[in-house]
């Protein structure tokens, strides 16, 4: 059921690959709402994903190819989507994550350098580097909502999340940090959502992933959230319903977060 939502609002959604992305869910979604938008991923991205698909289900709206690392990139994004959107922007969704250690599965405690500063800058930086090209392009219009997902793993550990742990901690220090100057400077919000684990091409690719994806269902009372449900939430964020909320890390993890253990895996745990 859509609400309207979004009506009249313009916005950029990055890192929707194919369907199971959290991008894509919250792009079909912000059609559904009466948001125009552009789509933007990296160049590899454009190649082997289906974000074309996605385009023509939404309107045929229009895809921007950019390394979320290369501010020269960004600033084509927001250019371009300001041009061919005919204006500033309402909303943006940061939904990029990646680490080359995790894909080599090279160990924590034995990691690469040069890789851990690619994840740190692709999944982290990347989103200080999209507020900083808005901030200089003047590019977001007042009360325009800023959202990254992050992952519990900042908070707790996950052994097998290895180095996006530490990534997902920059990504919700730079939301607050960003969001106090991009607030008193221009009313936007900044904010991220930590989100259930979810059957997606960056989630299944860490180690244990279906371990932990059962775990937390069992410890979370109303279940884990699927994507859909985080784009209905992401939806909330970029509406006029929640102009006050800013500098969060929001749990959408269906009580997760605050829950010790649960009866049904204490009960598990007896049996065994
Ligand atoms: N899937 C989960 O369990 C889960 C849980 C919590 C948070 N998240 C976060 O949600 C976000 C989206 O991930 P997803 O699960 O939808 O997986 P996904 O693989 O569909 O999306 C990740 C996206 O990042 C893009 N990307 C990677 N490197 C990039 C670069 N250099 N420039 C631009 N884009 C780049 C990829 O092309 C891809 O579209 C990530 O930040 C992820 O960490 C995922």
């Amino acid at each position: 059921m859509a609400y309207n939502l979004l009506k009249g609002k313009k916005g950029i959604i990055f890192g929707a690959l194919d369907e199971k992305s959290m991008a894509w869910q919250v792009a079909l979604k912000c059609h559904e709402e009466g948001a125009v938008f552009t789509l933007s991923n990296a160049p590899i991205a454009l190649r082997m994903g289906k974000i074309n698909e996605l385009a023509a289900q939404c309107g045929n709206t229009q895809v921007i190819g950019a390394d979320a690392t290369s501010l020269e990139d960004l600033e084509q994004v927001f250019s371009k989507s300001m041009e061919l959107l005919g204006g500033k922007i309402d909303f943006v969704l940061h939904s990029i994550g990646m680490s080359p250690n995790v894909r080599k599965k090279i160990p924590y405690d034995d990691t690469n350098y040069d890789n851990f500063l690619k994840t740190l800058d692709i999944s982290a930086l990347s989103f200080h580097k999209v507020l900083q090209t808005a901030t200089k392009l003047d590019a977001l219009n007042e009360w325009a909502s800023v959202l990254g997902l992050s992952y519990i793993a900042a908070q707790r550990v996950f052994p097998g999340y290895n180095d996006m742990a530490d990534a997902k901690s920059l990504l919700e220090s730079i939301a607050r940090s960003f969001g106090y100057q991009y607030g008193f400077k221009k009313k936007v919000r900044v904010n991220t959502i930590s989100q259930s684990p979810t059957l997606t091409t960056a989630g299944s690719g860490v180690e244990g992933f279906n371990a932990f994806f059962h775990y937390a269902e069992k410890m979370s009372p109303l279940g884990n959230a699927t994507a859909e449900e985080c784009a209905n939430y992401c939806i909330a964020l970029f509406s006029d319903l929640t102009r006050k909320v800013t500098m969060q890390n929001l749990f959408h993890d269906g009580g997760f977060s605050f829950t010790g253990v649960s009866t049904q895996l204490v009960e598990q745990l007896i049996q065994e």
